[in-house]
């Protein structure tokens, strides 16, 4: 079935399709853009799949914070989310086309998008949101540099089971920690692994590799995540020493994310005198 209204607001153009969703830009009747979020065309008719996206939705509703989109309307039928839009690209896409250019994140830059991350990140850990699944693909980044965290498709929250017990969990292999692989509890240093993986990407370019068998969270065994170094400059040696805690294996042993980020800017303080 081609949609081209959901609830009013009028559908414009596919921004992207994945496992769970199918996600448009459209207009409000006003002419103002939002994002609509629909179930992927697999899930129609599937009550639980409405469920956990009308989850997000009223869990987005009750949240105010400059680094998250506003939830404007939970539509029922279809099920769908009418979200802010946001005006910008994915940090994937910025990652794919410095990628390309042979080019890697400015240390600066990339501490920047981390620094706003944590402090979304701090709010929504206040309000006992873990988000876990803090991707590439999760982070946008608007034409006015604010960095939004998106998709809570796999977050916990009181009363809210994360992705992970509701049923068959596809992870990302290198920004999974082990507390996820071996189904142990996971917490808010569960997103701080995450934060450190995903600097590390900024900087090096390309995700840690993964060594062994990626098949299946919860299946046993993590598989091994290899960093190299980041390079041999005091600067480069402070960072990776902390994305080194930040991904510690065991999740008490590993900094939260906000004392990780004051540590690295301390830390820097010398590398920007001139
Ligand atoms: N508010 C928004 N503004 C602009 N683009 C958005 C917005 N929300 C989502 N998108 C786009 O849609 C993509 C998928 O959104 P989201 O991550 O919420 O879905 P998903 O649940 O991960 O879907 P799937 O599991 O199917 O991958 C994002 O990577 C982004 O490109
Ligand atoms: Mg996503």
């Amino acid at each position: 079935m081609i949609l081209e209204y959901v609830s009013g607001y009028r559908i414009v153009r596919e921004l992207a399709s994945g496992y769970l969703a199918r996600v448009y830009a459209g207009a409000d009747p006003a002419g103002h853009e939002v994002t609509i979020k629909t179930l992927a065309a697999r899930w129609e008719g599937d009550q639980d799949k409405a469920r956990v996206l009308a989850e997000e939705g009223q869990m987005l509703r009750g949240l105010e914070h400059r680094g998250l989109r506003r939830c404007i309307e939970v539509v029922e039928n279809p099920p769908a989310l009418i979200l802010e839009y946001v005006d910008g690209a994915s940090l994937h896409g910025h990652l794919l086309l410095l990628k390309q250019r042979e080019v890697s994140f400015e240390p600066v830059l990339a501490l920047g998008v981390i620094a706003q991350i944590v402090d979304t990140l701090a709010y929504l850990h206040g309000q006992g949101i873990l988000h876990l699944d803090i991707i590439p693909n999760n982070v946008l980044i608007s034409q006015a540099g604010q960095v939004i965290l998106i998709d809570f498709d796999n977050a916990s929250w009181p009363g809210r089971l994360s992705a992970l017990e509701r049923g068959p969990y596809k992870a990302v292999p290198h920004y999974t920690p082990p507390e996820l692989w071996t189904r142990e509890p996971y917490s808010d240093r569960t997103d701080s692994y995450q934060i450190g993986v995903m600097l590390y990407q900024m900087l090096a370019g390309e995700p840690p590799v993964v060594v062994g068998d990626d098949a299946d969270v919860g299946g046993g065994e993590p598989p091994m995540i290899m960093f190299r170094s980041l390079g041999k400059s005091g600067a480069a040696r402070k960072v990776m020493g902390i994305i080194r805690e930040l991904t510690h294996p065991i999740p008490e042993n590993r900094r939260t994310c906000d004392d990780a980020l004051a540590a690295m800017l301390l830390s820097l303080r010398g590398d920007f005198q001139s």
